[in-house]
């Protein structure tokens, strides 16, 4: 795994297969400079097979709550081919995220991390993201950011029962611990709709149109748009991010495609499979 060092928005990384493709990324990221500056340093790490999953942490420096375990599809191309992105949707609760494997997250993972910070004298309040691979030998981390992910946070906000201004106020006056924070027992699933030639170098300045249509239980999130006089225009490499909700995870993927096919973007690419690998 070759990563630029940097940030480079979740596209760094290079899965080489052979030494041969492990030159030609040190090459990229390092001479032309794919990732921009990120690229200065190199990180190189084993690759680890696995199951990719998402976990957030609500913290006030005292008390935490985890938020379901979401899983994200951070390959461009479906059946999860193709280059790394930012992710190109989501679905939450993940099933396989069983009691146990939280219980061990929570075991081995959040609760030495929060020691730790306040070890450190670091008052940290807020979201912790942990991206984990449920490797064969159990979790291993992939990264930490101090934000919510993105398509992650898209799946998670409509699984909110108690209101998300209630949680953010109690996580700024550390009273976390006396909230009881309640979720819905729904699912929720999104995909992420690009522009034509994202991740490397999006076309930007088109118009989106179909936003309006309404199809139950679904939300349009805008990541890369802007209003131009009355018209939405694509202005980023991740345009928007359709959602649903629903009591079946199946039939929830059903609505949101229904939503993602009435986006209209010229030459935008979007996956047909997020959610499908939710029973492997
Ligand atoms: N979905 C990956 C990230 O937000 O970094």
């Amino acid at each position: 795994m070759l990563k630029a060092d940097g940030l480079a928005a979740g596209k760094g990384v290079i899965i080489a297969q052979n030494a041969q493709e492990a030159e030609d990324a040190i090459r990229q990221i390092m001479d032309e400079r794919v990732f921009g500056d990120a690229g200065r340093e190199l990180v190189i790490e084993e690759f680890l097979p696995g199951r990719e999953m998402s976990i957030h942490v609500i913290t006030d420096g005292e008390s935490y709550r985890l938020l379901p375990i979401a899983q994200d599809h951070k390959k461009l191309l479906d059946g999860d081919k193709g280059p790394n992105t930012g992710g190109m949707g989501a679905y939450a609760p993940a099933p396989f995220a069983t009691p146990e494997l939280i219980e061990r997250v929570e075991r081995e993972i959040v609760r030495p991390v929060l020691a730790s910070l306040k070890k450190d004298a670091i008052d940290f309040r807020g979201i912790l993201y942990i991206g984990l691979i449920w490797a064969e030998s159990g979790p291993q981390i992939l990264e930490f950011n101090v934000r919510g992910g993105d398509p992650e946070t898209q799946v998670l906000l409509p699984l909110l029962k108690t209101p998300l201004v209630e949680i953010l106020r109690a996580v700024t006056e550390k009273r976390l611990g006396a909230l009881n924070i309640e979720f819905l027992d729904l699912y929720a699933v999104t995909v992420v709709v690009a522009a034509k030639g994202y991740p490397e170098s999006p076309r930007i300045g088109d118009p989106v149109e179909g936003l309006e249509q309404e199809v139950s239980r679904t939300f349009t999130f805008h990541g890369g748009t802007a209003l131009k006089g009355n018209k939405c225009l694509s202005s980023g490499g991740r345009v928007a991010s359709p959602t649903a909700w629903g009591e079946d995870l199946a039939e929830t993927q059903g609505r949101v495609y229904e939503k993602t096919a009435q986006i209209f973007l010229a030459g935008s690419y979007y996956r047909r499979d997020i959610a499908d690998n939710r029973n492997l």
